[in-house]
């Protein structure tokens, strides 16, 4: 969407009617969902991809309920235009319709999201139907679902046989009878994503599943160059910031070392010597 209109759940069915590709990024913090909201993206995601990006873990399996809720309170203060939708961790939606009620309530009363993303297909969907039904927009997550990882036992590509394909299909139709609004496919083949694309009524975003899908999200660590360990095969990075933090930091602790920073001579303004006394 061009306009600087703020972005709301139903606008992103409308763009899939008129095909205007929907752009999606994760953010974790205020700062980064300013910036990257200023930039003109439609949906900011507090993915649990923040185990790994930010807390340091293997997997997304350890994150947390309060660890999303954090995440999702920064990004929603700092988010204008952009849609924000909080993921749900690791077995906050799978024990009981209750607890997942209770759960997903929390990241929009108290985290201030729109919207919730929750992984798999009809072993979520009663989850989807009744937390749809309580006023709660729900996206799904098929093809790759990261938080399945022992049971897949590597990250790799899914739907790669006619039948797992099929499959897929199913549990896409599945979740859009449920009421989720948009469905996330992750690492599956471009004719398969093509095909889930062209069946449903509601909007795919792709990552790692080629250009056929309504919209393509990105993990901004990866896009931005920040997370550069291990750089994921479909990843276009847009920016070198992990490069570019390591020679600002360097560059800074030589002119400290060397006594260049702060200047000898320079005199602090009003404007911070205020700030100091404050
Ligand atoms: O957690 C996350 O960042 C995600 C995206 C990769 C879609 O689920």
């Amino acid at each position: 969407m061009s306009e600087l209109k703020k972005i709301r759940v139903p606008d992103l069915k409308k763009m899939k009617q008129h095909g205007d590709k929907i752009v999606m990024l994760t953010a974790y913090d205020a700062t980064m969902a300013r910036l990257i909201d200023q930039a003109g993206v439609d949906v900011l995601l507090v993915g649990d991809s923040l185990g790994m990006v930010i807390l340091g873990h293997k997997t997304t399996v350890p994150v947390t309920l309060e660890d999303i809720l954090y995440h999702t309170k920064a990004v929603a203060r700092g988010a204008n235009r952009s849609l924000v939708v909080a993921d749900m961790p690791f077995m906050t939606y799978q024990i009981s319709i209750e607890e997942t009620l209770r759960n997903a309530t929390r990241l929009i009363q108290e985290g201030g999201a729109s919207a919730v993303k929750i992984e798999g297909g009809r072993m979520v969907t009663e989850a989807v139907r009744r937390l749809v039904d309580a006023g709660i927009p729900v996206m799904g997550h098929l093809g790759l679902q990261p938080q399945s990882i022992h049971k897949l036992g590597a990250f790799r590509k899914q739907a790669k046989t006619g039948d797992a394909a099929e499959n897929l299909f199913e549990d896409a139709h599945a979740l859009e009878k449920s009421g989720a609004f948009a469905l996330v496919l992750e690492a599956i083949p471009k004719e398969v994503a093509r095909e889930a694309t062209s069946r449903l009524r509601i909007p795919t975003i792709g990552i790692g599943a080629g250009p056929h899908c309504d919209g393509q999200v990105l993990v901004s660590y990866d896009a931005l160059g920040i997370y550069d360990e291990f750089v994921p095969t479909f990843v276009k990075q847009y920016a070198h910031l992990g490069r570019d933090i390591r020679a600002a930091v360097a560059n800074y602790a030589e002119d400290i070392r060397k006594g260049r920073f702060p200047e000898q001579n320079k005199p602090i303004p009003i404007s911070a010597s205020k700030r100091l006394d404050a």
